[in-house]
């Protein structure tokens, strides 16, 4: 009976911090988001019908800032001083139509600083733009550059591609030998000098686009490698979805990504941070197994022992 008592004592604190406090806590530390689903209810629906060939010729308006690889339409500058001039580089279009929300697209095309929610950080009155100005004049020619970029958008588009499009210009992801200048480039160790010049003028450059990210952002956009293990996933779906929602005040942009393109990013996440997950969802229920026949095990050895002691 007694050690009864001391496992009835023993659950109900656990269950008690398991169940209240633990919840508690966390919803003052965290405040609770409710997401929606990536549908941007807060911007205007497109009405108007994209005409693809119209929004060809309007395009030629962005690769001044923009490459769009696919089309052969390679970077008007390199990587540094696309962020000595804008404070990040801009990212290539070529996926453009795949992975951002066709409402958001339109909207951001229209008013740019509005759509990713960083009004309070842009204010043309006090001479603070935001580095890429409205591009399209009315829903028209917003609708059409969207139609372009969806006719020139890869059917499927792979987790690492979405991740590097969406995030990698901001964010470094060490653990899959990405800087927010793209790869890490295979270079060669020089066993002469003992020095790796190409991988050092690659990290001289990197510092320098880290700089100007850093005077763009406020701060160095921390390195994703890890942040699966750090972040629950709800936590990190809606904060992707509307950053200001859970960090009110932050310089991270809401990037305006389809859910389903959010899920590619969340897999590559998971894929690079951690790579073991699937092997350990399924080793769980034989974990669980196991435990609960031992348990059964150890009360009928006791009740054998016992039996002619009572
Ligand atoms: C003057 C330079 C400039 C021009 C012209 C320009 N952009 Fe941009 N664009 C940028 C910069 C800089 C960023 C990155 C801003 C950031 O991440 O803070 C950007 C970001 C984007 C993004 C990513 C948005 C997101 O949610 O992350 C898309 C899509 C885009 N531009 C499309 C276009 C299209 C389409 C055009 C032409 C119709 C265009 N841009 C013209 C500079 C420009
Ligand atoms: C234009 C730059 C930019 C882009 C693009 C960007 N981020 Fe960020 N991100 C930031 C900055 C800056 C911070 C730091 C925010 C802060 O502390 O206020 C940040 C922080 C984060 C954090 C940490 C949040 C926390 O609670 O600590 C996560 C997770 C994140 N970003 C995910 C993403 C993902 C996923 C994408 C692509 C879908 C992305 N970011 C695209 C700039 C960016």
């Amino acid at each position: 009976m007694r050690e009864l008592k001391i496992f009835a004592i023993v659950a109900f604190f656990t269950l008690l911090t398991y169940y209240l406090v633990e919840p508690y806590a966390h919803s003052v530390m965290h405040k609770h988001v409710e997401g929606h689903d990536f549908t941007y209810p807060d911007l205007k629906p497109v009405t108007a019908k994209g005409d693809a060939a119209n929004g060809k010729a309007l395009v030629a308006g962005c690769v001044g800032c923009h490459s769009i690889e696919s089309q052969g339409m390679p970077a008007p500058m390199d990587p540094v001083t696309a962020a000595a001039s804008y404070g990040v580089n801009p990212p290539d279009l070529s996926l453009a139509g795949a992975i951002y929300d066709e409402k958001f697209l339109t909207n951001f095309l229209k008013n740019p600083v509005h759509a990713v929610h960083l009004d309070h950080k842009f204010d043309p009155a006090k001479g603070k733009m935001y580095p890429m100005p409205p591009m399209a004049a009315d829903d028209q020619s917003a609708a059409d550059i969207a139609a372009y970029l969806k006719s020139i958008a890869p059917k499927v588009v792979e987790p690492k591609a979405a991740f590097e499009n969406a995030c990698g210009r901001c964010h470094e992801m060490r653990y899959a030998k990405w800087t927010q200048m793209g790869p890490v480039p295979k270079t060669k160790f020089d066993i002469k000098t003992q020095t790796d010049p190409e991988k050092m003028k690659f990290d001289l450059k990197l510092a320098e686009y880290k700089k100007h990210l850093v005077n763009y952002m406020g701060k160095l956009p921390p390195d994703l490698s890890m942040i699966i293990r750090s972040r629950s996933e709800k936590y990190l779906e809606t904060f992707v979805e509307d950053p200001q929602s859970q960090l009110p005040g932050t310089a991270m942009p809401r990037v305006g990504l389809t859910k389903e393109s959010y899920e590619k990013v969340q897999t590559y996440l998971e894929e690079v941070g951690d790579s073991s997950k699937p092997k350990r969802e399924a080793t769980a229920p034989w974990v669980f197994g196991y435990l609960l026949i031992l348990a059964v095990l150890a009360y009928l050895w006791k009740q054998y022992h016992w039996r002619d002691l009572h």
